[in-house]
């Protein structure tokens, strides 16, 4: 493991420690309040304010742990999240026993067993939240239909089925993928498309390791589609991931353009490369700009940026993409916190109109790992199958 992670762990113990000795002596300050106060009123009073400074205090010590970790906007979204799952816990567990031992007697015993008690319900959520979000969500695999209907596919006798698989960013190959594999064969797809970010590992040596073993397991699984099985480059591993799908049916698409082996309809495939997805600025001027406009067109990308700079006139049909992970954390009634791209947050995954054409994007089989707090909320991982149809 490399030093700056094996260094980010041990500051998120020092951090949590910390925090827990500061906690603890709020605590014991708090018990001292505590015996002055003579109203249920006064009492929550007392333990709001407490329990504000705690957070508070927990939240920039976070913000300074982070920074000392090398700034790292991940590495502030672990220590942010190790407050809220086990620093706030661990605190409203230290005042629920406080509030229940000192039991001052100017202070009715139903309130003060109400106060403990609620204290002991928040931590228990909060637990139960980082557990659900820890190991119950990631692997609730769901598989999210989208037709896409046109007047250039009216040749098709019946639905063309694409299998869209993003980012399953694993760092250890394992039966989940497999069963994300198995899945995707069962549901019969006509070209499969794999849209970047397959391992994210800690070093070159165990990267080689899962890209190994991940070849084998879709070579054991003969896994492949009637017209293909295409691959696109992400950003979390080493060189895009080609090493991946070394001696496999799975085809490399970057910055070029395949046609799609059909007899009634014209389907042009163009894969892009990391750095087109982000920006068409970027790559090469010519790949999207002489495109048949009687060609149904997709375009396959890692990120989903390039959409936003599509040129008016273009002649693309469909956009499909990952990167954002959905947002991988989703609040209630705020949705994603970011999209780690150009992309509106209301958009960081599913399918919309955006810039004339349709983009649809998968928030992933996998998680966001090592600087980042492997947690899925409210966003669980997606097959995405999108089927053509004649208009
Ligand atoms: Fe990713």
């Amino acid at each position: 493991m490399p030093t700056r992670i094996l260094f980010m762990r041990l500051y998120l113990i020092s951090y949590i420690l910390f925090c827990f000795v500061f906690s603890s002596l709020a605590a014991w300050n708090f018990r001292s309040g505590l015996a002055r106060i003579s109203t249920v009123s006064g009492l929550l009073s007392l333990l709001v304010i407490y329990l504000i400074i705690v957070s508070t205090v927990a939240f920039f010590l976070a913000v300074g742990f982070a920074i000392l970790t090398g700034g790292r906007l991940f590495a502030l979204v672990n220590f942010v999240a190790a407050e809220l799952f086990f620093v706030l816990p661990a605190t409203l567990l230290i005042f629920s026993a406080i509030v229940w031992a000192a039991k001052p007697p100017q202070l009715p015993t139903a309130a003060l067993a109400a106060a403990s008690l609620t204290l002991v319900i928040a931590a228990a959520l909060l637990l139960g939240t980082y557990l659900y979000a820890r190991f119950i969500e990631p692997y609730r695999l769901q598989t999210v239909f989208y037709q896409i209907r046109s007047d250039k596919l009216a040749g098709l006798d019946r639905p063309l089925r694409i299998v869209v698989l993003a980012d399953i960013q694993t760092d250890s190959v394992s039966d989940y993928e497999q069963g994300v594999f198995r899945r995707t064969l069962e549901l019969k797809p006509d070209l499969i498309l794999f849209a970047g970010d397959y391992l994210q590992c800690p070093d070159r040596k165990s990267y080689l390791l899962q890209a190994h073993r991940l070849g084998k397991m879709l070579n054991e699984l003969s896994f492949s589609a009637p017209l293909g099985v295409f691959a696109v480059a992400g950003n979390c591993d080493p060189r895009g991931g080609s090493e991946c799908f070394d001696n496999t049916a799975v085809q490399w698409l970057t910055d070029r353009s395949t046609s799609l082996d059909l007899p009634k309809v014209a389907i042009r495939l163009t894969g892009l490369s990391l750095k087109t997805g982000r920006s068409l600025k970027a790559g090469p001027a010519h790949l999207l700009g002489r495109l048949d406009s009687a060609t149904f067109n997709i375009v396959l990308s890692h990120q989903p940026d390039f959409a936003l700079d599509l040129p008016a006139g273009h002649d693309i049909d469909l956009c499909l993409a990952g990167h954002t992970h959905g947002g991988q954390i989703r609040l209630p009634f705020i949705g994603p916190l970011t999209t780690f791209s150009r992309i509106p947050r209301s958009q960081a995954s599913g399918s919309h109109q955006v810039n004339g054409t349709r983009l649809c994007i998968s928030p992933g089989i996998g998680m966001e790992r090592l600087w980042a707090p492997r947690l899925r909320f409210l966003c669980p991982p997606q097959i995405m199958v999108v089927d053509l149809m004649g208009d």
